[in-house]
């Protein structure tokens, strides 16, 4: 099909992804009266956003004395010092105005008895530099996403923005002088290609859990955003570090809310044994993801797991009292009934480590534009491309994120975006010419998906892949797993090209769209791969057993994979905060 016959709908910025992230930003540059179309596979408030359950991390000191400083100090430990001490400042510092915003907005936050936002206690978070629990997650009972993407949504139809739902990114239009010039969509009910020109595209596609066999994750979080950076020749950057959830549900992978031990809920495994205190005997159930993950495999590998297969560990919680479970933790609750068959009131709910978060990304600056390294001088930006949230790395998490720190890394940044994008487009009023090529490789690539026969299915591809993920680059790699893992990937990504579709160019359909989801996934799970191979040194979620250690002396740098030859680069961390002296590294320990 040729660029002439597709629709073409012209605006000033488009904003890839319905989620927080892409809201927070359209939101900026809708009330600049600028024209914006968010497009979003699927309904915005359907977007993963939604089942973002604990809450969102600011220092209020509603509960407990608190201030901004000691909550930077705790991301920086809990990144295991990959994080970047600018990015993390602006985060932590932004972050008491951020909520406030949201408050005004209307998000429906829990209340304290004094009428202040309620806060809960959570991994990681500390007083006075690794002092007592600190209680800085803002919460809406256990819902706190689902009332954030409300919000942001609502705000955004009273804006105008433009919104094309069920509309699936294919590819960035990118010039020869680099700039990002739109991008070209599936519209899904009608199987028909469409192309969004804007002088500013903003990637807000959020994280690629998918690629796991068992995860948190929605469906939909297949690393879309990143198959489109990596076909336009632009890196990732930190695709080791992927993030185990202590607490999903065995199998299904519902998320177990870390509120739930913030409330006071604890760990215990076969015998009975409250068994964090031996790993973390300070922060006990309270320590970070990668710390408390890491105690659950041990558990379970050592023996001492519960159930017939000794698989997963217990998450007690009846302690709490009914009263308690169904004012703050009611989705829980609901959660553990229709998945586990459990009720919290009455029982424990089985738990395992499960693929959450994605702590790498699309490198981008403290704007949110896209950086890609220039080797002897300062990143370049690519002109008129940002990313924001999980899809993106700023990086803010480095080797492991705080609970709570997604959120407000989705409306920090978020915001950032919009405001630099928003001086971007007056700066730069006329649109380039589009280079009809890069339209016509586009189309071209989508057509190879329509009717086609062949001996493999999309879904059993998939299967495979994710299998091979969780088995050989989950809590814990070494050297043979991880090239083990390369090569059973690589059998499975040379079978794409033999799976069959029936023809769906002419009618809504999930099967194309699921072979051009798998196509963005294998490229995301080989960078996941190759770049674990490479760091061979234990950091945050990254566990290497045959590099136990953490070697600052060699690694106090970021991974860039580029998806040409499966290249690697590498940048140093940003140490330097930007208005405070720099947190040293030290041994981690909680
Ligand atoms: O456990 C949770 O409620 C998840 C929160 C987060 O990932 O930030």
């Amino acid at each position: 099909m040729s660029q002439s016959r597709i629709p073409k709908r012209t605006f000033d910025a488009v904003i890839v992804g319905g989620g927080g992230a892409g809201l927070r930003a359209a939101l900026q540059l809708s009330q600049a009266n600028l024209k914006v179309a968010l497009i979003s596979k699927v309904f915005p408030t359907r977007s993963h956003t939604v089942s973002a359950q604990g809450g969102i991390t600011a220092a209020l000191a509603n509960v407990s004395d608190d201030n901004w400083h000691w909550h930077m100090y705790d991301t920086v430990k809990g990144s295991d010092y990959l994080g970047d001490q600018d990015a993390i400042e602006f985060m932590c510092r932004n972050a008491p105005s951020a909520v406030y915003e949201l408050e005004h907005m209307g998000l429906p936050f829990s209340r304290l008895d004094n009428g202040k936002i309620y806060q809960r206690s959570f991994g990681g978070q500390s007083q006075n530099y690794g002092g007592e629990q600190a209680i800085r997650t803002c919460a809406a009972a256990d819902r706190t996403g689902h009332a954030l993407l409300h919000t942001l949504y609502q705000r955004n139809i009273a804006a105008r923005t433009q919104f094309f739902d069920e509309f699936f990114a294919l590819d960035l239009i990118r010039d020869e002088e680099g700039s990002i010039l739109g991008v070209t969509a599936l519209e899904i009910e009608s199987g028909e290609p469409w192309l969004f020109e804007a002088r500013a595209t903003l990637l807000a596609t959020g994280g690629a859990c998918r690629i796991f066999r068992h995860s948190t994750n929605a469906h939909i979080n297949t690393g879309d955003g990143l198959g489109m950076v990596m076909r336009a020749k632009l890196p990732l950057e930190d695709m080791e570090f992927w993030q185990f959830h202590p607490t999903g549900i065995p199998e299904v992978g519902s998320l177990i809310s870390e509120g739930v031990r913030g409330e006071g809920g604890y760990l215990v495994n076969k015998a009975g044994e409250r068994f964090m205190p031996r790993y973390a005997p300070n922060a006990k159930d309270l320590a970070s993801r990668d710390v408390v993950s890491r105690a659950i495999a041990q558990e379970i590998l050592a023996g001492r797991g519960c159930g017939p297969q000794g698989d997963h560990v217990y998450l007690k919680m009846e302690h709490l009292g009914a009263k308690k479970i169904k004012e703050r933790l009611p989705g829980i609750r609901e959660l553990s009934l229709q998945f586990a068959g459990v009720d919290p009131i009455d029982g424990p709910i089985p738990v395992t480590p499960t693929a959450h978060y994605m702590m790498g990304g699309i490198p981008t600056n403290l704007h949110g534009q896209v950086v890609s390294p220039v080797r002897y001088g300062p990143e370049e930006p690519t002109r008129g491309l940002y990313a924001v949230g999980e899809c993106a790395c700023v990086s803010v998490h480095g080797a492991n994120r705080l609970g709570g720190n997604s959120l407000l890394d989705l409306v920090v940044f978020g915001r950032a975006a919009g405001i630099h994008m928003i001086d971007f487009l007056r700066e730069n009023p006329i649109p380039r010419p589009l280079p009809q090529a890069e339209v016509e490789k586009s189309l071209a690539r989508l057509a190879r998906w329509e009717k086609k026969s062949g001996s493999e299915t999309v879904a059993g591809l998939r299967v495979e892949m994710q299998q091979v993920m969780q088995a050989h680059c989950g809590v814990y790699r070494n050297e043979t797993l991880l090239r083990e893992g390369v090569d059973k990937l690589d059998a499975i990504e040379a079978r794409l090209p033999d799976a069959a579709l029936a023809d769906h160019s002419k009618m809504f359909n999930t099967a194309r769209l699921e072979a051009l989801e798998l196509e963005n996934m294998f490229p995301v799970a080989r960078a996941t791969l190759i770049s674990a191979l490479a760091r061979n040194e234990s950091r945050g979620a990254h566990s290497r057993e045959d590099y136990p250690e953490r070697n600052d002396d060699q690694w106090l740098r970021h991974t860039l994979y580029f998806r040409d030859n499966d290249q690697l680069d590498y940048k140093p961390v940003r140490l330097k905060p930007l208005t405070v002296e720099t947190f040293q590294p030290k041994q981690r320990t909680y």
